[in-house]
């Protein structure tokens, strides 16, 4: 007896002691909803693979962000079904485009509420890749315009960040460029300045009907395999002036979260995917796991590798327990 001198449990003994040392909280205000607009009217349909996950029309869209901003929630990111797709993706940029008129009601009736766009093509392109096609890849130069175009339109809209998303090079340089000279100056740019060609996406791909028609990502987004790779695409994303820098997905690429953590000051976000989201909540249906605790577990693994922010389809469930 008494031969040992540390006793870790002595501070686990109580909830309250518990609580004293613990060392990484979660916040309300450090979480992004991620939500998917698409035409019509009354409608909230729900997506397959995402259960609790809806399609919305612009009024029920309005009613989410603001039951989400009455939890405490800060923010929202728009992700736009549009009506037609084309080659170029042209209704990304469209002045009346599903998102940019998602953004101008979502800043003209939900008050307080941070709205992020996601400044991609794939949503809007016929062939679901995130650029122009040339010789049967992504072109990456004839893209930069359109992304430059893409985020004027967001912030025109009332966007408060744009979030690029494609991995194009130079985007960010681009985007900053388009939103200076149109005098958006003061528009923070949230980089997913580290993405990976990840499987993790499949449900989102479903829920925003953005699955490449043919190939893949991989000639443009990051191989799963890589770290220091990772962090090189994060320094060219802080020289081109990235205001934000976002990992994606979380939980499978904590360490790569912990790296960009201890390398970069910028504010990080990281984005708990519909791959991520859609495992929990299968395997907490089957009753295998218990989702509310896998789910809080995960969020708070995210944020003790380093997240400053998450991106969570779980926003609204998590601020409950919280
Ligand atoms: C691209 C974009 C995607 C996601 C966020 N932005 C889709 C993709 O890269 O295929 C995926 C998010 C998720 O899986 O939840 N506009």
């Amino acid at each position: 007896m008494g031969e040992l001198i540390y006793r870790p449990r002595r501070l686990r003994r109580t909830a309250q002691l518990r609580a004293m040392v613990r060392e990484t909280r979660l916040d309300a205000s450090n979480l992004v909803y991620p939500l998917f607009v698409c035409p019509g009217e009354g409608v909230r349909r729900e997506v397959r693979s995402m259960p609790g996950v809806f399609n919305l029309s612009i009024d029920q869209l309005v009613g989410e962000a603001e039951d989400a901003r009455r939890l405490g929630i800060a923010s929202v990111m728009v992700f736009g079904l549009p009506e037609q797709k084309d080659e170029r993706g042209s209704e990304a940029f469209a002045e009346d485009g599903i998102t940019q008129r998602a953004i101008r009601e979502l800043k003209r009736e939900v008050r307080d509420l941070i709205v992020i766009a996601d400044t991609c093509l794939c949503e809007y392109t016929s062939h679901g890749h995130c650029g122009v096609i040339e010789k049967g890849d992504v072109a990456n130069d004839p893209t930069l315009e359109l992304l430059g175009q893409t985020a004027v339109s967001q912030a025109q809209a009332g966007a408060d960040l744009v979030a690029p998303s494609g991995m194009i090079d130079g985007m960010v340089a681009a985007i900053r460029n388009g939103l200076d000279f149109a005098g958006f100056c003061d528009v923070p740019i949230l980089s997913y300045a580290i993405k990976y060609a990840s499987s993790f996406y499949g449900p989102f791909r479903e829920a925003a009907d953005s699955a490449p028609q043919f190939g893949d990502r991989r000639s443009y987004q990051m191989d799963p395999a890589n770290v220091r790779e990772a962090l090189h695409e994060a320094e060219l994303d802080v020289e081109q002036g990235a205001d934000m820098l976002m990992v994606k997905p979380a939980l499978p690429f904590l360490d790569v979260i912990r790296a960009a953590r201890e390398r970069f000051s910028l504010p990080l976000a990281a984005y708990q995917v519909s791959g991520e989201y859609a495992q929990i909540k299968a395997a907490g249906q089957l009753g295998w796991i218990d989702e509310e605790r896998v789910m809080m577990e995960s969020l708070t693994s995210i944020k003790r590798a380093g997240a400053d922010v998450i991106l969570t389809y779980f926003a609204k469930d998590a601020v409950r327990l919280l």
